[in-house]
């Protein structure tokens, strides 16, 4: 064993969460390792979540957008195919040109990366068993647990990544199925059943629950299932599968039944997606014999200043409560790290934007029209239909809408929900509003340029308070 330098933070897991905290510390000007297991920076995020999904959905966009509409908008291409192997070499190519950049950020700021597995071993000392078999140990006065989330099981199903996958097995089908089933109808479950859909599966959306959407707005899971289908993918809500099994024939019969009891049913598929949300990854993490509490989903408990009951540990990201997306990870990142520095730092759980990258994209943030009432609170809503945006129009891009809800008394924007072209950066202006606690007149009357989408927000904001003018 060898035994390195004394830092003051070491940082366990190079996701999101992880090198951000590492290199924000760094910046900071603190002696700072971040250990990281897989091989590669970047985490679940940038090697098998948001980043190759997005390069597949991009790609798969086009293709179907080619296929289904290229004729309409008066271009004709014949011979039009997909090459697979080439798609999913081009997302490799956007997956390995970010995680080395991540790793040359590290470099840059003087962060060390430290390519291993972590343990704790108590708050000043942390194990790591190195990729290229050695051991060492880390002394250090601040350990950051940022170790993510991981696929959540179901009990009975048996994950082969090939024939029935996580959403790492379908980031990385060899050939496109002729039918899937996908088993859970939240943001991967759509994102990727769109992928494949496109791409020509059949594909079949199984949900427990009566919406898709795992908690959007109620009005828009509706609207947001409607486009989906139009885009030939399948929904059955509001039913249970109990058990999916490879056959003889190498397919997978999927037995289904109502939620709330009734017939079953075989459907027999090429393909299955397990994807019923994900759970904290703390495995080997040495919890236990550090003392670190976790909750009853086995995420690690902090308060505020992402402290756990362990002084000198803290936790951050998918391992903690909260919503699961890389950029809640990055702010709690940075504000772990400042607390640890001076004892200040924010994160506005209030204004974080959840967004899924399906076309149209779907994009909300703040509270949704059934969590208002939920609060109690006097709202007001406006709406704005993207079929009456001239930049839609002309972009024949036009299904979906926008979704003020603000305060009845003083006009601020409580939540904002947007489905359509763009969606996913339009949001912004909306955190962005809800952040400074503007009201939707401050947004009504401030100019957007024309022809935009971003009208179609300030028409949904003036549509709150007053009536819009296109619409
Ligand atoms: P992770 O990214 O999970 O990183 C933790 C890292 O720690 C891992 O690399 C792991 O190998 C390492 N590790 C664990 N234990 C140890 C140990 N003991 N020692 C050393 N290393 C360890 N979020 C979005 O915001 N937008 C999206 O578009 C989006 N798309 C997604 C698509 C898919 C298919 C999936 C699965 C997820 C997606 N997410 C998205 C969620 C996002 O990936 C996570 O919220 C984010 O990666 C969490 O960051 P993290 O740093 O907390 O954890
Ligand atoms: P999810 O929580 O979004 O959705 C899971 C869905 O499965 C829910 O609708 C739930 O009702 C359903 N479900 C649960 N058990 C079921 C069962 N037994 N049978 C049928 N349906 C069942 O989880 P998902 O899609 O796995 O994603 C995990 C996490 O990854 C999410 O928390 C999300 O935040 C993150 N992510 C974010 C993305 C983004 O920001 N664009 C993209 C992909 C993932």
């Amino acid at each position: 064993a060898t035994a390195a330098g004394q830092y003051d933070l070491v940082v366990i897991g190079g996701g999101p969460g992880g090198y951000v905290a590492a290199i924000k510390a760094a910046q900071l000007g603190m002696k700072t390792a971040c250990v990281e297991g897989r091989g590669s920076l970047g985490g679940t995020c940038l090697n098998v979540g948001c980043i190759p999904s997005k390069s597949l959905l991009h790609n798969s966009h086009l293709y179907h957008v080619a296929h289904e509409e290229f004729t309409k908008r008066g271009i004709e291409v014949t011979g039009l195919k997909v090459n697979l192997a080439t798609m999913m070499k081009q997302k490799e190519k956007s997956v390995t040109g970010l995680t080395k950049g991540i790793e040359f950020l590290l470099k840059k700021n003087k962060a060390d990366y430290i390519k291993g597995w972590g343990k704790i071993v108590n708050a000043g000392e942390v194990s790591v068993a190195g990729l290229d078999g050695t051991t060492s140990t880390l002394k250090t006065k601040n350990i950051i647990i940022a170790t993510g989330s991981e696929p959540s099981p179901f009990p009975g199903v048996e994950i082969d990544e090939k024939v029935i996958v996580t959403s790492t097995g379908a980031l990385s089908l060899e050939k496109i199925p002729e039918s899937m089933i996908v088993i859970g109808g939240g943001v991967i479950g759509l994102e990727l059943g769109s992928v494949w859909t496109r791409l020509g599966s059949k594909t079949t959306v199984v949900e427990y629950a009566d919406a898709i959407g795992a908690g959007m707005d109620a009005d828009m899971a509706k609207l947001f299932q409607k486009t989906l289908q139009k885009q030939h993918m399948n929904f059955k809500l509001g039913t249970k599968v109990i058990s999916a099994k490879k056959n003889a024939a190498g397919k997978v019969d999927v037995v289904v039944e109502p939620s709330k009891g009734g017939p079953r049913e075989t459907l027999t598929v090429d393909v299955v997606l397990l994807s019923i949300g994900r759970r904290p990854f703390t495995q080997n993490l040495g919890l236990d014999k550090a003392g670190v509490k976790v909750d009853n989903k086995g995420r690690v408990v902090t308060d505020h200043e992402f402290k756990t009951n362990v002084p000198g540990i803290r936790a951050i990201g998918d391992v903690i409560a909260g919503p699961m997306l890389a950029h809640k990870s990055e702010e709690e990142g940075i504000a772990a790290v400042e607390y640890i520095k001076s004892g200040h730092g924010h994160v506005n759980y209030n204004a974080i934007p959840s967004v899924i990258y399906t076309h149209p994209e779907v994009a909300w943030v703040g509270l949704n029209e059934a969590e208002a009432k939920a609060k109690g609170l006097q709202y007001n809503v406006g709406t704005f239909p993207f079929s009456a945006n001239s930049r839609a129009k002309t972009m024949d891009d036009a299904d979906g809408t926008i979704k003020i809800i603000s305060d009845k008394k003083t006009d601020k924007i409580l939540g904002a929900h947007i489905i359509g072209p763009g969606a996913g950066e339009m949001i912004a202006e909306a955190v962005l509003a809800i952040e400074y606690g503007a009201s939707s007149e401050d947004i009504a009357r401030t100019c957007h340029a024309h022809p935009t989408l971003s009208e179609a927000f300030k028409e949904a904001c003036m549509a709150t308070y007053d009536k819009a003018i296109h619409f």
